[in-house]
């Protein structure tokens, strides 16, 4: 399926890559997540989902940094988080840090795809700015696993612009992304992201309802449940 969704016009379909971000390997998206405070609006998104849970447990996927981790622990006096990423190298920088010694915090690697812990281990699963990664047949596994161990998945994702504004934005980028691997990165993550058509579609492929918000100028909130819950 296109990242544009089923019914994606000609030009959406050729804005997509199979070229790689170098991910967030240079702390730069980390460093722009707190500069740009969105670690503290996610965390807030999360929160509001889990604000009639006593002590929530809550499974962050595709961690990078950390940074949404820490600021759930920080902003919630009893929230528990396991804290993850599918990269060894990402998992053993985040035990070294302040949240691996955290007393509400344990350090984990798991794949988003196939998530090692029993059906309904946690009370919210996120997936901040990471769902993009994904080819399709792995992201609708995302909704499947993330939904069939949390009661509530929330992804949080970029916004795929329509056709002609995705253009237009890459345009802008196109000069700075030779020298700035941060704006390389940035092009290469929009080519990569999924439209809310899409992903209605991969939610459905995977038998999952979602309520979508957000996007366009903001990124897109995704809260997915499974279908019978
Ligand atoms: C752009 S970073 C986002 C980091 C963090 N969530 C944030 O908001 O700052 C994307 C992360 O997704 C992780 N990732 C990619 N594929 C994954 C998968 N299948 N399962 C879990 N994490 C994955 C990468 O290792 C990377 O750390």
């Amino acid at each position: 399926m296109p990242r544009g969704g089923p019914n994606a016009s000609c030009l959406d379909r050729l804005l997509e890559t199979d070229r790689q971000e170098y991910l967030d390997r240079d702390g730069a998206l980390d460093w722009a997540g707190r500069f740009f405070k969105s670690h503290q609006r996610f965390a807030a998104i999360a929160l509001d989902l889990v604000a009639d849970v006593p002590d929530p447990r809550i499974l962050e996927l595709g961690a990078g940094q950390g940074g949404v981790s820490l600021q759930l622990l920080t902003d919630h006096p009893s929230a528990h988080v396991t804290v993850t990423d599918l990269h060894p190298e990402s998992v053993d920088r985040i035990a070294a840090s302040d949240l691996g010694s955290h007393p509400r915090a344990e350090v984990r690697q798991m794949d988003a795809t196939e998530i090692d812990a029993t059906d309904g281990s946690y009370d919210l699963a996120v997936f901040a700015l990471s769902f993009h990664h994904l080819p399709p047949s792995q992201a609708a596994r995302v909704f499947a696993e993330g939904t069939r161990v949390a009661k509530t998945l929330l992804i949080i994702d970029l916004p795929r612009p329509p056709a002609p504004l995705h253009v237009l934005r890459l345009a802008t980028m196109l000069p700075l992304a030779a020298v700035l691997p941060f704006v390389h990165d940035g092009i290469i993550s929009s080519l990569h992201s999924y439209s809310p058509s899409a992903l209605r579609a991969l939610a459905a492929q995977a038998d999952v309802s979602v309520e979508l918000s957000g996007g366009l100028l903001s990124p897109q909130i995704v809260v997915a449940r499974a279908a019978s819950s």
